[in-house]
């Protein structure tokens, strides 16, 4: 969700809103002994059925998003090949590209327009690298939150139009993922619902039809008085709207899953290293798996982040096996790995992401 010189960041973690955590519940400890020797899935996962995608974001394209077109080196940068070298590894297959919509497609010629070539050759060198030399997925998404060029998007056919653009450049890659649009907020559900379709319609059009596509569901409400929320999964059934549009969303190939996001920490935001609870992580997806199992869909889990302590690793953990075992759940990314996230405390990029070293053995690599 985050980036460096992000949109909102600085609001959340001054505490602007008046967010109070609520106070981590640290009686109970992880029942799991922290040694390095990772359990085997089925010790602390029963009946779990692996994941088609077990994936970790790849930050580094969209940083810089207030300076367009930006640099690269300075304002933004590609995965590490290193990096996902590290990940497929260990057992990852996919991997969750963020990218700026502004530099692949510059506000002087608009979201419709034709592709920067340089900025394009970047995008489409990473996917090459983790598609064809490491034979895994790459999901590319415009980091955008349905903002182009400072306005929200609104206008169907010129998305849609960018969407035929994307596809037409990847429509023979297999192991491309399409993530229509990086968390959308604010708007009314109905409108980011239409904005999805027709972006799903133009890439089957433009032949990509053996491809996954992703929708993504509003993210931030804020409005009508009630609180923030960060996500889809949580408030999915609630007032986000989302759970009474999306149910709708239809794919000719029958190959698209709802995308939502879910962090652990009070706010659901990904910027407090402490969790709610040991238990927070099943109780805010729950309902969205519901919501899944009764309208016949699949769901992929594209951005979970919680620090690393003991409560958060009971949370991860819970919160993987919840995937798990629901059968509508297709796979999920960490957020996040990538080159520059110094010490944020969701980072397992190696070699000394601060999740890296007690999180991601006990509570991702066990689901793997
Ligand atoms: C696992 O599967 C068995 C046999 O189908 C079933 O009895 C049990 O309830 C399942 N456990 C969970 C946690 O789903
Ligand atoms: C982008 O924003 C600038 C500044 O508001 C405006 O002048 C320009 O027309 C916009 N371009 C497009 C394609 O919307
Ligand atoms: C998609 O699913 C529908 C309903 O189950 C089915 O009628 C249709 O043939 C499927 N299309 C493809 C391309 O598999």
């Amino acid at each position: 969700m985050k980036s460096l010189a992000g949109l909102v960041i600085a609001l959340f973690t001054t505490g602007v809103f008046g967010l109070v955590p609520s106070p981590a519940i640290k009686a109970r400890c992880d029942e799991t002994p922290t040694s390095t020797a990772a359990p085997t899935p089925t010790s602390i996962c029963e009946n779990a059925t692996k994941f088609k995608y077990a994936g970790v974001n790849q930050a580094g394209a969209e940083f810089g998003n207030n300076v367009i077109p930006g640099s690269l080196g300075t304002h933004y940068i590609w995965p590490a090949p290193s990096s996902i070298d590290y990940f497929v590894k260990e057992g990852f297959n996919t991997f969750r590209v963020p990218f700026q919509q502004e530099r692949l497609s510059p506000p002087e010629t608009g979201i419709d327009g034709p592709f920067e070539p340089v900025y394009l050759a970047g995008l489409k060198q990473t996917v090459d690298y983790i598609t064809n030399t490491k034979g895994a997925y790459a999901a590319i998404e415009p980091h955008n939150f349905m903002i182009y060029n400072g306005s929200f998007i609104t206008d169907a056919e010129a998305l849609a139009k960018f969407w035929t653009n994307v596809a037409t450049e990847f429509k023979d890659n297999d192991k491309v993922i399409f993530d229509i649009m990086n968390e959308p907020h604010t708007q009314e559900a109905k409108i980011v619902f239409e904005l999805n379709q027709a972006s799903v319609n133009a890439i089957r059009e433009a032949g990509a039809t053996t491809q996954l596509i992703l929708v993504e569901v509003i993210t931030l409400i804020e409005r009508h008085h009630l609180p923030l929320a960060w996500t889809g999964a949580w408030t999915w059934t609630g007032y986000s709207g989302n759970g009474l549009v999306f149910g709708a969303i239809s794919d000719p190939y029958n190959n698209t899953a709802i995308e939502m996001h879910q962090y652990l920490d009070s706010d659901g935001s990904g910027t407090s290293p402490v969790c709610v609870s040991p238990t927070i992580g099943v109780e805010r997806i729950s309902d969205a798996t519901r919501w899944l199992k009764e309208n016949n869909l699949k769901g992929f889990l594209g951005e979970l982040g919680a620090g690393s302590n003991p409560d958060c690793i009971a949370a991860v953990k819970g919160a993987l096996c919840h995937l798990q075992q629901s059968d509508v759940w297709l796979g999920f990314a960490w957020w996040s790995a990538g080159p520059w996230w110094g010490d944020y405390f969701q980072s397992i990029e190696p070699p000394n992401g601060p999740a890296l070293a007690e999180l991601y053995p006990q509570a991702i690599k066990p689901f793997l």
